[in-house]
């Protein structure tokens, strides 16, 4: 009897709509791959870290000691949502950028009530399989999951738009939420081209809308190091495992354990920068063509930013938001911002 009113139940529950816009394409791919590989110095994009493996190794770098980021956003958003949701419209869309396991925003859920969310991410079955789960706890709440690769162009398609009208929608407040530094990840000039874009995806709603999202700052070399460089060398793991992926996607034949994790923070360029470095010479061979590496020399996987409050506002600005205002923890080592849209 009880399983019986569990299936009913069950089958009142609604599915979230889906839109899959991003397919990998496997030459686009592999030439990206080949162009970064004979470059000088060679180069291989941060999105490539992140195949099954690696994604949960991203999931263990959040848990080390040295990896203060992710732990000190949190602690922000539980100690400051209600000052927060001042500013934050209820009943806003919320666009979640990178939405993942869409549990970030679903924690600010209770404070914010949105009027409708919409997870965007380029991993599309996990997404899928995120936003089901969510919409089985939030039954009412509208849900549209977005499989869309937001780095290249953040654009909503125009079936999302006619998701939004059929919901009454067009005119809601929109917020966008960024959270986890990933901007960080984007040197300056692709930073303010991808805030540029999410001012736009405000100007498409009503009063109200703006961007919520997370940044890391400039801190003392020692920390930065360390939090790249952990004593348990997991982030050193998430750095190799790329080359595994690589050889999967490519045809490649590197061999991991020949490379050693660098990571430091450059002062002059505010960065943490992630290198490989090989260990001895040697030869790297895909289909189609091949590459030295001397002894030492370095392929360049990872940039990530950090900014100080006056000029992550400034690049704010520059995108076309107005007013600005910020919350960090007591050491202002992260801060996470609401950029008004108008
Ligand atoms: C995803 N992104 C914000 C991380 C960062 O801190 O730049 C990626 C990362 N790379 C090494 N550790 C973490």
């Amino acid at each position: 009897m009880h399983m019986k009113r569990l299936i009913s139940e069950r089958s009142v529950w609604p599915s979230p709509h889906f839109v899959q816009e991003h397919r990998q394409d496997m030459v686009a791919v592999c030439a990206e791959l080949v162009t970064g590989l004979t470059s000088s110095p060679a180069r291989l994009a941060p999105k490539y870290f992140y195949d099954a493996l690696g994604s949960r190794l991203f999931d263990a770098i959040t848990e080390l000691d040295e990896y203060y980021p992710t732990r000190t956003e949190a602690a922000i958003f539980e100690s400051r949502v209600r000052e927060m949701a001042r500013h934050v419209a209820a009943g806003a869309v919320w666009f979640d950028l990178g939405a993942g396991s869409c549990a970030k925003a679903a924690s600010l859920f209770g404070v914010m009530r949105p009027g409708a969310y919409v997870p965007i991410d380029i991993s599309v079955d996990y997404l899928r399989g995120s936003v089901a789960a969510l919409q089985e706890r939030h039954p009412a709440l509208p849900m549209l999951g977005l499989g869309l690769d937001f780095s290249s162009a953040l654009e909503l398609p125009a079936e999302a738009d006619a998701w939004l009208s059929g919901h009454d929608l067009r005119a809601a407040a929109r917020c966008v939420f960024y959270p986890g530094s990933s901007i960080g990840n984007f040197a300056p000039d692709e930073a303010l081209r991808l805030l540029g874009q999410a001012r736009a995806l405000c100007d498409g709603g009503g009063a109200g809308s703006g961007l919520l999202i997370g940044v890391d700052r400039v801190k003392a070399k020692a920390v930065l190091d360390l939090a790249y460089d952990d004593a348990l060398g997991v982030t050193a793991a998430f750095n190799r495992n790329l080359l595994r992926h690589v050889n999967r996607l490519l045809g490649s034949d590197f061999q991991p354990a020949h490379w050693r994790h660098v990571a430091f923070y450059n002062e002059a360029e505010s960065r943490i920068e992630m290198h490989l470095q090989a260990v001895g010479a040697q030869t790297v061979a895909w289909p189609g063509g091949q590459r030295t590496f001397a002894d030492g020399e370095r392929l360049h996987t990872e940039n990530s930013y950090k900014w100080t409050p006056e000029a992550f506002e400034g690049l704010l600005r520059q995108a076309g938001f107005g007013e600005v205002t910020h919350w960090s923890d007591e050491r202002g080592w992260f801060s996470v911002f609401w950029a008004q849209a108008s």
